[in-house]
Parts: structure tokens; C-alpha cells; sequence
């Protein structure tokens, strides 16, 4: 039942939640196999657990969710899936907005300009500015996304004077995730066990929650149990805890 997330909620330290959680949204392909149906029909369905994961973060009070939605290796599908997710992209998003709004929620998209349409990013970030004034949640969605390229063109961002005061505590400051703290704990679906180029940097001393759940199937529920794994883990960052 839907409402059945609401029996969990008190398992929850309510005082030692993430501020960050950075999901990698995957399986959508596999979800849609097993249910003999096209793999685009797979990320539509997978389009409404961020829903889901948008609504509990604001009932809970999250500061920050980060959704892996597609990554500079994505490009390597077929032009097709690759047409039909930037298509998805954008239509959710357009469609979203009003709620969003309603809900506070600050959205602002990480990523690179590289391979998309000049008129295709001005028309996404114009849709996304119009949550810029609000102060609650922030939801990053990274798309055209890779690590190592944030990475890479954070470098090319520096002047010679910058290079001198860096170090661990203020590269950042050159991410695509600016400003924010890092994920203190990443989500991936479908059991997968690696990180494909999600968040290098940042995810330094995350800690890593991985179910069998395909990304169409997770929702709240999913969501708290990950949260109640999150809250069970000894953080030590190298130190004896
Ligand atoms: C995740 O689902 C969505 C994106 C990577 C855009 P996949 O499309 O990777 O689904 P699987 O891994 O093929 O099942
Ligand atoms: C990671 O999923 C990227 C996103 C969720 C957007 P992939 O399905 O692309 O990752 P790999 O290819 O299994 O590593
Ligand atoms: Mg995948």
C-alpha cells in the first residue's frame, strides 16, 4: 500500500539524517524486459520513483538529493533511447514544475555542455530557473554528468593564483556541485556495485546503499530502508570511531 511508508517513519533518527543522498537511478532497461515492453517505457516508469523519493525528502526534511538521470557514457545507446531520454527529460521536468514550486523545492541541473543543443540546455535551465527563488530542498539533477570531466574542467577553471591555496577542503568550490555538502550516503538501484562516474570527487566518505530493487520499484519505502542501513553504519573517516 501506499501508505504503507508511513509505519517506517518512526524507525527513523530523525536528528541523524543524510543532508546529502546522491542516487544513481538504474535498471529502468531491465524493469521494462521483464515486463515485455520498450525500454523508454522502462525510464517513464522510472520517472515517478524521483517522484516519490522527491516527496518523502520534503516530508523528512532532506537539504539535498542528487538523481544520476544520465551520464556522458550515456551517449554510447542507441540514438534512439539517447532522443527519447532527452525528450523524457525536459517533458517531466516542464510538467513537474508547478509542484515543485508548491514544494519549495530548488532544482538546478549538474553537467556538462558538451554534445547538447545550444536551444535544448537554454530551454532546461529556463524551466529549472523557475524554482531559483525558492529556499527549501535543493534537487540537483545531473545529466550529461560524469565525474571525471567535472573534474577535469573544474582544472581548466583555475587561474594560477587559485593553484597555489588548493587543496582537499576547497576544490570544490570548482565542482559543478558548488556550495553543497558531499553525499553522505549514495543510493544504486538494481544491484549494481560500482559507481559509474558518479560524483568522484564528492563521494569521498559517502556511504554506499546498494539494492536489488530496479530504479521503476523503489519508492518511500525503499527510501527509508536505505535511510535505516544509512543510520546503522559506524562513520569513521579513517579515524577509530
Ligand atoms: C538507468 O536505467 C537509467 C539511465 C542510465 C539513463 P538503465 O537504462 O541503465 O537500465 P538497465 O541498467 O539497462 O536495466
Ligand atoms: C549509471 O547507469 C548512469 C545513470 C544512472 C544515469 P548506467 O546503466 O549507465 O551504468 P553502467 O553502464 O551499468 O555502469
Ligand atoms: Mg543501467
Amino acid at each position: 500500500m501506499a501508505k504503507d511508508y508511513k509505519k517506517l517513519l518512526p524507525s527513523l533518527d530523525m536528528s541523524r539524517l543524510p543532508r546529502h543522498v546522491g542516487i544513481i537511478m538504474d535498471g529502468n532497461g531491465r524493469w521494462a524486459k521483464q515486463h515485455s515492453r520498450p525500454r523508454l517505457y522502462g525510464h517513464r516508469e522510472g520517472a515517478k520513483s524521483i517522484r516519490q523519493v522527491v516527496e518523502l525528502g520534503v516530508e523528512l526534511g532532506l537539504k539535498y538529493l542528487t538523481f544520476y538521470a544520465f551520464s556522458t557514457e550515456n551517449w554510447n545507446r542507441p540514438e534512439d533511447e539517447v532522443k527519447g531520454l532527452l525528450k523524457l527529460l525536459k517533458e517531466k521536468l516542464i510538467k513537474e514544475i508547478p509542484e515543485l514550486n508548491e514544494q519549495n523545492i530548488y532544482v538546478q541541473f549538474i553537467g556538462s555542455e558538451i554534445n547538447l543543443e545550444a536551444e535544448y540546455l537554454a530551454e532546461i535551465r529556463a524551466v529549472a530557473a523557475k524554482t531559483h527563488q525558492n529556499t527549501g530542498m535543493v534537487v540537483n539533477i545531473a545529466f550529461n554528468y560524469g565525474g571525471r570531466l567535472e573534474i577535469i574542467e573544474a582544472i581548466k577553471k583555475l587561474k594560477p593564483e587559485d593553484v597555489n591555496s588548493l587543496g582537499p577542503d576547497n576544490f570544490g568550490q570548482y565542482l559543478w556541485t558548488k556550495g553543497q555538502p558531499d553525499p553522505d550516503l549514495i543510493i544504486r538501484s538494481s544491484g549494481e556495485k560500482r559507481l559509474s562516474n558518479f560524483l568522484l570527487w564528492q563521494s569521498a566518505y559517502s556511504e554506499i546503499y546498494i539494492t536489488e530493487t530496479l530504479w521503476p520499484d523503489f519508492g518511500k519505502v525503499e527510501m527509508i530502508k536505505a535511510l535505516q542501513d544509512y543510520q546503522s553504519r559506524n562513520r569513521r573517516y579513517g579515524g577509530l570511531g
